[in-house]
């Protein structure tokens, strides 16, 4: 055995279903995840369930609820559904109500919903930039805040993690909606971790990297599509040689919030392969947002 792997990049993970914890690490706790009916949210919620989280979907959709409902049902956890959109601060104090009530207070918060489609900047509507500042990041504040107050009146430990994006450091052509969104969002991860640290609230980022799902929107499929490489996926366009399996992101998930991360706070971890800090010596030529999206011309009469 030479020990070189076979293929190029970034060796796989283990299978899903292996634990990066041991056992029952979240026996007798519950786990808060907002958009955990779909893709990313819903892959973290297994893998809490897996090491024997109780699990409370949050999301605004129904079937979204239901989708969420089946997966943790499935890995044998218990799991309480709230229908919640996290913009309306009425509504997420009736879901945590909800909680509580279910399984007593939740000690994880995990705030993965967020709002996001490509646009260029000059043909998004203040409506449609308020909608994705208002759920990707004051839904998230709103729900933080909710969650804290509890633990703070209630003097018990606890910890948050924020999914972000790493368009927040870098900026996001395309998405200056979302961007400006989630570096507000890893931004608070450090001011909050500061501010309750004291009274044992923890408060992490976790952001992903391509992690390819079945429920991606249209859009967001569609903006994959325009990059894939001659064989029709995504490796060759990553440092990795490889896209991530979804329990990367739940055992990261699992572990931020875990005992064994007690210290780690303020942090943003980026799971992706490097992808984020990649690098060419020569500068390919510049595609315009528009001609990236399709877009005709920029008109005033649009
Ligand atoms: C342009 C759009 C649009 C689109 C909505 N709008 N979709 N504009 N292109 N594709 C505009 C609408 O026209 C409207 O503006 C405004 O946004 C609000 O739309 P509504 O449909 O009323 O809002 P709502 O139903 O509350 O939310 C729609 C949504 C949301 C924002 C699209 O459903 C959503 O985000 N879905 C996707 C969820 C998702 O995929 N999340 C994961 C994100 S991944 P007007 O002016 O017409 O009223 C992520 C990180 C990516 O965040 C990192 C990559 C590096």
């Amino acid at each position: 055995m030479s020990g070189a792997s076979e293929t190029p990049g970034l060796p796989a993970p283990p299978r899903t279903g292996a634990s990066a914890l041991p056992a029952g690490t979240y026996d007798g706790e519950t786990v808060f995840i907002t958009g955990a009916g779909t893709g990313l949210g819903k892959a973290i919620a297994v893998e809490f369930a897996r090491l024997g989280a109780s699990v409370v979907v949050a999301s605004r959709s129904p079937e979204h609820l239901a989708a969420g409902r089946a997966a943790i049902e499935a890995v044998g956890a218990e799991v309480k559904v709230v229908e919640c959109d996290i913009r309306d601060a009425e509504a997420v104090t009736a879901a945590f109500d909800a909680a509580e009530e279910r399984f007593g207070l939740p000690r994880v918060l995990v705030n993965n919903a967020a709002a996001n489609f490509p646009s260029p900047a000059e043909d998004l509507s203040p409506n449609a930039w308020r909608t994705v500042v208002d759920i990707t990041l004051n839904g998230t504040f709103l729900v933080s805040r909710e969650f804290a107050r509890r633990h703070l009146a209630a003097g018990s430990p606890a910890s948050i993690v924020n999914v972000g994006a790493s368009y927040a450091w870098t900026g996001g052509p395309g998405f200056a909606h979302s961007a400006a969104a989630k570096a507000g969002v890893k931004n608070m991860v450090e001011t909050l971790a500061v501010e309750w640290g004291p009274s044992g609230i923890q408060v992490n980022g976790l952001v992903p990297g391509l992690f390819p799902h079945e429920d991606m929107t249209d859009d967001i499929r569609g903006s994959l599509d325009m990059s894939s490489d001659p064989t029709g996926g995504h490796a060759l366009l990553q440092p990795a040689m490889r896209v991530g399996q979804r329990q990367e992101l739940g055992w990261a998930a699992t572990f931020l919030a875990s005992p064994y991360a007690r210290f780690i706070s303020g942090h943003t971890l980026v799971v992706d392969g490097a992808n984020w800090q990649r690098r060419n010596l020569t500068n390919p030529p510049v595609t315009t947002v528009r001609d990236q999206l399709g877009r005709g011309t920029f008109s005033l009469e649009d």
